[in-house]
């Protein structure tokens, strides 16, 4: 049969693919591979990359297809879209003067003590309805994608009862089903200890013997997450809460050492989770753990900035132990406010030792890895989704370099464009 092309996008100074080829998710060495393509072409069809490599090779594929549409990028530089594999992108309101207090000296535990924190957000999601928790969450996401964002996964947890868990379950799925992003959904019933459960133990069994339940029946996620921290969830109670999520089937995933050194890295390896998400206070001997496992270690820059503090995950040693290295923002209204893609690469590689190449990979191919979607989003290979960002740019390098300005011009989620940069030709410094 003839083939049909949908979209041929041309003229791609450098096209990043971040491919894997037979390697899988990128360690050590590899993960500065960026499958670099000069002059680079890709054709989509129903949605999914036909074809990519550089413009001679990628007509020579299409051979005598019908085009419907081209595109020509004008010596831009195109990427995979971001894939954000850690948010928490249903809530209420920003705490901004939370992190007023935070700049002044307060931490975050303590603003926790006095009723601030995750607590606050859990109260004004309960008296929210799930109409307008939708509506508020649904803008604030598609404000990610106009940073490149096309995958994103998003935590419950500001509910902290099964009614109000389940509701921003509901949200999350349909936030997948009501804006171009794929959205993959995980059951952090287990982020705090709610004021109403005030032995702990009582809420470990809620969440245990009812939520884990209740959500897999309802299908309505695919991970279970913890926050193992002091003053928390104990070591303890974290492995028996994500024991009772796999048994019921979900992936693992753990906040893990991120402002206390727990052994949450060790935990999670243990237990074969998926990621082991934060990582700032990991020891020496969860990083070694996290090198020769498959756990994938989620570093979040953002959060750091949005904690006013200058203390980041150690990302060399994590890359230099062989370790799966991910990004993502953990956009939440309290500790990382920013939820910006972008700005979470820049920070990678200013304040924590990675390459421009190593932070793109980690925000892209190896994001995909950690939460389970490799397969079809995070490169730009033969039979994925067809979700590629034009960046205004001709350099990659000048993304996180140029670090807090929205570079991107041209989003594309399966093929379609999602979202366009008004009058960004006229207004571009490329190719003039
Ligand atoms: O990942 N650490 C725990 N949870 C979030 C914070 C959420 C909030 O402050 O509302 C985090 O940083
Ligand atoms: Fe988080």
């Amino acid at each position: 049969m003839h083939d049909v092309v949908d979209l041929l996008l041309l003229g791609a100074v450098q096209l990043l693919t971040c491919r894997t080829g037979e390697q899988g998710p990128k360690r050590s060495k590899y993960l500065s591979d960026v499958g670099l393509v000069v002059n680079g072409a890709v054709a989509v069809s129903k949605g999914r990359i036909f074809a990519v490599g550089t413009r001679e090779e990628v007509e020579e594929r299409i051979g005598a297809a019908t085009v419907e549409r081209t595109i020509d990028a004008g010596g831009r530089v195109v990427l995979p879209g971001w894939v954000d594999p850690h948010t928490h992108a249903v809530f209420t309101n920003y705490r901004s003067d939370e992190y007023e207090s935070r700049i002044l000296g307060d931490s975050y535990l303590e603003i926790e003590k006095r009723g601030g924190g995750i607590k606050r957000t859990v109260r004004g999601v309960r008296e929210t309805d799930e109409e307008q928790l939708l509506e508020l969450s649904r803008r604030r996401i598609l404000r990610m994608l106009e940073y490149g964002v096309t995958t994103i996964e998003i935590k419950s947890g500001y509910g902290l009862d099964l009614i109000n868990e389940l509701k921003m379950l509901r949200v999350i799925s349909r936030l997948g089903e009501e804006t171009p992003l794929d959205v993959v959904s995980t059951f952090m019933g287990a982020h705090q200890k709610p004021e109403e459960h005030s032995s702990g133990e009582t809420y470990v069994r809620l969440v245990v013997d009812e939520m884990i339940p209740a959500v897999a029946r309802e299908g309505l996620a695919e991970f279970i997450d913890v926050f193992c921290e002091k003053g928390v969830f104990s070591i303890g109670e974290t492995r028996e809460i994500l024991e009772a999520g796999k048994r019921h089937g979900f992936g693992l995933k753990l906040h893990a050492d991120e402002i206390t050194s727990l052994g949450g890295a060790e935990l999670a390896v243990d237990l074969g989770a998926t990621s082991a998400e934060h990582l700032i206070k990991v020891s020496p001997l969860g990083v070694r753990k996290l090198g020769q496992s498959q756990t994938i270690a989620v570093l979040l820059p953002c959060t750091s900035l949005g904690l006013a503090s200058s203390r980041f995950a150690p990302a060399r040693d994590l890359i230099e132990a062989g370790a799966i290295v991910a990004l993502a923002t953990d956009f939440n209204p309290g500790s990382a406010p920013s939820g910006s893609m972008p700005l979470a690469v820049a920070i990678a590689c200013s304040q924590m030792g990675m390459t421009p190449a190593e932070a793109i990979c980690a925000g892209t191919i190896n994001a995909a890895y950690a939460i389970g979607r490799e397969g079809e989003v995070g490169s730009i290979e033969v039979g994925k989704k067809a979700d590629l960002v034009i960046y205004d740019v001709e350099d990659y390098r000048e993304i996180p370099a140029r670090a807090g300005i929205n570079l991107s011009a041209v989003v594309f989620k399966g093929g379609e464009t999602v979202w366009e940069r008004e009058g960004f030709r006229e207004k571009s410094e490329v190719g003039i």
